[in-house]
């Protein structure tokens, strides 16, 4: 059933399952990073797209996650839904997404989110939770009148191109079905892992 399949469409046809099931934060992912050195870090993300070959997300890209693709972009993403007893992992390389992708998505987001995102020196020491506050406050009265936040450069997608995927699907008394796809000579090849 898995063999010879594109792991991108099975991705999309359990994504929607995952949707149709009315799973809350379906797609929300698990991304895993590591600095220069090899220290990991793990952190929820969503995801807001996957096609042409990729896994999309938005975040601040000066923020801790940004910092280390920058020095190392290797990724590891991970999706779990209980209720389908079904994890899904995903590993590659991020590229930045382009100006005008960030800015189509931008626009798409309600005022309150962009106000927050431009506000949040994400991952920064706050002093006091007031600084925040008040440069949300501050946004909130300069744009108030056209509810239209300009892109700050800090934020932006990232697209994760995938040379690994598998898809775990939970079976009864723990004997479970991995299925990993792994990009090899710009071909899937795939195998079947014991659990
Ligand atoms: C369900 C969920 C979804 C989230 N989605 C995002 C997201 O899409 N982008 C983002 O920058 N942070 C998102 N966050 C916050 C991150 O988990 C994290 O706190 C933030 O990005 C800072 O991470 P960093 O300091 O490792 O860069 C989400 C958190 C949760 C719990």
């Amino acid at each position: 059933m898995f063999k010879g399949k594109d792991p991108f469409k099975l991705l999309h046809h359990y994504l929607s399952l995952a949707k149709s099931a009315e799973i809350p934060l379906y797609e929300a992912m698990t991304l895993a990073t590591a600095s220069r050195s090899g220290r990991p870090s793990a952190r929820m993300v969503l995801l807001k797209e996957s096609r042409k070959g990729a896994v999309s997300f938005f975040t601040n890209y000066d923020s801790r996650k940004a910092r280390e693709l920058k020095a190392n972009p290797r990724v590891a993403l991970v999706f779990f839904w209980q209720k389908l007893d079904i994890q899904i992992r995903i590993e590659g390389r991020v590229k930045q997404a382009s100006a005008s992708e960030s800015d189509a998505y931008w626009k798409t987001r309600p005022f309150e989110s962009q106000i927050s995102g431009a506000a949040s020196k994400q991952s920064r020491a706050l002093r006091h939770r007031d600084e925040l506050l008040a440069a949300a406050a501050e946004l909130r009265t300069r744009y108030g009148e056209s509810r239209n936040v300009p892109r700050p450069k800090f934020w932006g997608g990232y697209h994760v191109v995938p040379d690994r995927f598998e898809f775990w699907l939970g079976k009864p008394n723990r004997l479970h079905e991995r299925h990993q796809f792994s990009l090899s000579k710009s071909r899937w090849r795939y195998e079947e892992l014991s659990p």
